[in-house]
């Protein structure tokens, strides 16, 4: 019997899909078909399927064509299904031309020509409406996330807002954008959505303008000081039915979704202490390390901090202590918050202008789990136990420098519809870490003597 194999999305199940498992199917007698999990395509870049897996394998059975079908979750499956399947003949469209020839040393390899003028891309791009982008604050920031916009299809960065003319000519001038330095409403009536990178104290001001203006709003952390202000603006988003998404990286990378999933199954007993650190030493006259108000350690890496410990633990601590040193600027250099839940607990340690082990700990009943620095830009992740000798190693690799492109898919799918629930990050957690900044903010003032 000659075997032979494919793969692919199969995302939103097209002629092109159907027409090459059917020619693959009459090179042998026996077809397997692979498909994607969402987690495998977002680590190689695709970030933006629309059907569930289970739907696209459904439609791969629907033709008739596949014997089996199997489901591909990593790189490197594809030389091990050949051995393990006793492969004859691997088939790839021809957009993979020479690409896995590496595989000819197992199986034959065949390139089959690709229907014209269909693909799920293209299908995708059809389907929902090309999303113009605005973004309000031109610094380092912007800078890092608008080189990550172009990864994702359906996005497009077309102004820009900034009332400091000099730093925002020279973004607009870059990224070739529409800028404007004083209208901030014609600068909104130009876009559908806002990414909002300006200084922390600007950030609610122009959320709530963007909300009312009927515009999608990604803002970076923290998005408000307050409990108060933070439940008015979610309130606000959901009358106006826009997206509010606070921008907190971590939250939205692969890895992470993958820790959380270990930590929550049991793997490690039950959860008694999750300890995220979370440093930086700093240029000494930046923003972060200078502006005694709305800068420091906490304002900057607390909404980080808080996030393994709010998603693993919950909302419903019993109490929460923190406490600071300052700086000479009068900013906290090192902030320790402590979390006390009904049976756990939690500390959140972040510093500027102090560097110390930027790891998460999840510490549980039957082992732990360690996430090295970067974790907040999470590739791996160490499950140990009580025997030092066993170690249980995730790789959860993402593409891109900065993890950017998965906050933005994730924006981009809220828009769209296609993003599911908002699980990620919920609204209540992000009106959870409002409330312990604007506790934090008052113990703050009073240690500086404001
Ligand atoms: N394919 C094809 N003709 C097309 C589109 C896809 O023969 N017009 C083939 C691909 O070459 C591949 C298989 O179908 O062998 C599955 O491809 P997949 O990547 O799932 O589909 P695309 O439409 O190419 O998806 P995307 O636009 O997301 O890359």
């Amino acid at each position: 019997m000659k075997k032979v194999i494919t793969y692919g999305s199969f995302d939103l199940f097209h002629e092109g899909h159907y027409n090459i498992l059917k020619r693959a199917k009459e090179l042998g007698d026996y077809l397997i078909v692979g498909v994607t999990t969402e987690h495998y395509d977002r680590s190689r870049g695709k970030l933006n399927l629309v059907d569930p897996i289970m739907t696209r394998i459904d439609n791969v059975r629907k033709t008739g064509f596949a014997d089996e079908i199997i489901v591909e979750d990593h790189e490197g499956q594809k030389i091990e299904d050949i051995q393990k399947y006793g492969i004859d003949t691997f088939v790839l469209g021809t957009d993979w031309v020479g690409m896995f020839d590496y595989l000819k040393e197992y199986c034959n390899v065949v390139y089959l020509e690709r229907t014209p003028d269909i693909s799920s891309t293209l299908k995708r791009n059809d389907m929902m409406q090309l999303v113009k982008l605005g973004i309000v604050g031109t610094g380092r920031i912007a800078r890092r996330f608008q080189a990550e916009t172009v990864y994702v299809s359906g996005i497009e960065t077309i102004a820009a807002y900034n009332p400091e003319k000099s730093s925002l000519e020279s973004y607009a001038k870059e990224f070739t954008l529409k800028p404007f330095s004083e209208d901030y409403s014609g600068f909104l009536s130009t876009v559908d959505a806002v990414y909002i990178a300006s200084p922390n104290e600007t950030h609610a001001a122009y959320v709530r303008e963007a909300i009312n203006a009927g515009k999608h709003v990604l803002c970076e952390k923290p998005m408000t000081f307050t409990y108060d202000e933070a439940v008015e603006l979610y309130k606000l988003a959901g009358e106006h039915r826009v997206v509010l998404m606070e921008g907190i990286r971590a939250a939205y990378l692969p890895g992470f979704q993958q820790l959380l999933t270990v930590a929550k199954k049991g793997t490690i007993g039950k959860i008694c202490d999750v300890e995220a650190c979370f440093t930086r030493i700093g240029v000494p006259d930046s923003r972060e390390m200078s502006d005694a108000r709305y800068g420091g350690a906490f304002m900057e890496y607390g909404s980080y901090t808080m996030l393994p410990i709010f998603k693993l633990l919950g909302l419903d601590y019993e109490d929460v202590i923190i406490d600071s040193i300052l700086g000479e600027s009068g900013i906290d250099r090192f902030t320790k918050v402590g979390f006390r839940y009904k049976d756990s607990m939690a500390t959140s340690r972040t510093g500027a202008g102090v560097k110390s082990e930027g790891q998460m700990v999840i510490s549980g009943t039957k082992g732990y789990i360690l996430a090295q620095s970067p974790w907040w830009l999470i590739r791996s992740f160490d499950v140990r136990y009580e025997d030092a000798s066993r170690v249980d190693h995730f790789e959860a690799p993402f593409v891109g420098r900065d993890g950017f492109r998965y906050e933005i898919a994730e924006f981009l799918g809220k828009i769209n519809g296609t993003g599911g629930k908002d699980y990620k990050l919920t609204a209540e957690e992000s009106i959870a870490m409002a409330k312990v900044v604007e506790k934090f903010m008052n113990i703050r003032r009073k240690q500086q003597g404001f």
